[in-house]
């Protein structure tokens, strides 16, 4: 049993193959996947691919690299698909100033509003954090007034950063680039972290986990990202694999 927590199943890399991509990802056992929206066009598709797969579930949102295109009545759109059954987070959401594609006073703009309207929905949030840790780090603080929280998806920040989150009641979701012999931040808040915060995920089609790194990623392929964790902690794998599924399921209110 494994669960991946993020990944981006409306991508056109999957245009060719997706049913073989979904299949393959349950044949390794794969229960549950939460696909993620970046805007208002993907938002839609990732809950029409929920819909049409019976274990794929979705978040909708806005994306900091689409902050800029971002109009209220596209929110609104979002806040009105936001009681289908399917939709089970909102994101992803965040701010990302490695690649600035939108303005950064934009994607504060648009990350607080986020903040706010999952709130509201009562539904945890699924944040994107590129060398912007301290405005995360703060907004989240100052955000989150309801009791869903939120994970950290892809966590690229050393331990310190981890406990911070983990202290504000976020999950920490570690993706393949564990896997990456130098990804030293990564393998640390991977084997320091209480299992009981953790939730693995691919981020498909990007990033995939070493044997496969620099391919196409891939549902499937998340059972990688659990073996490099259970070998980091010193624990087996199916014990990976069961913790971080329950925690899934408990995070995003799964069924099953
Ligand atoms: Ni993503």
């Amino acid at each position: 049993m494994l669960i991946d927590s993020h990944a981006h199943l409306d991508m056109d890399d999957f245009d060719g193959d997706r049913d073989k991509v979904l299949e393959r990802a349950a044949q390794v056992g794969i229960t549950h996947i939460i696909t993620m929206g970046i805007d208002r066009e993907s938002s839609i598709a990732a809950l029409k691919l929920a819909k049409k797969y019976d274990f794929v579930y979705a978040a909708i949102g806005y994306h900091p690299h689409s902050a800029d295109g971002c109009k209220t009545d596209d929110l609104d759109a979002l806040i009105s698909m936001a009681s289908e059954p399917e939709i089970v987070a909102w994101g992803e959401i965040g701010l990302d100033y490695y690649r600035s594609y939108s303005a950064p006073e934009a994607q504060q703009k648009i990350f607080s509003r986020q903040i706010e309207i999952a709130d509201d929905l009562n539904l945890p949030v699924v944040i994107h954090d590129r060398e912007a840790h301290d405005d995360v780090l703060e907004m989240l603080k100052k955000m989150g007034k309801g009791e869903k929280k939120g994970v950290i998806h892809c966590f690229s920040g050393d331990i310190d950063l981890a406990l911070a989150f983990l202290d504000l009641g976020y999950f920490i979701s570690i993706p393949g680039t564990v896997t990456y012999k130098k990804a030293y931040h990564v393998k640390e808040v991977a084997s320091r972290i209480p299992l009981e915060s953790m939730l693995i995920e691919t981020d498909a089609p990007f990033l995939a986990p070493v044997p496969k790194r620099g391919k196409r990623n891939e549902p499937a392929l998340v059972a990688f990202t659990a073996h490099e964790i259970a070998r980091l902690r010193n624990i087996d794998f199916e014990e990976v694999a069961m913790r971080t599924s329950e925690n899934a399921k408990i995070f995003f209110g799964l069924p099953g």
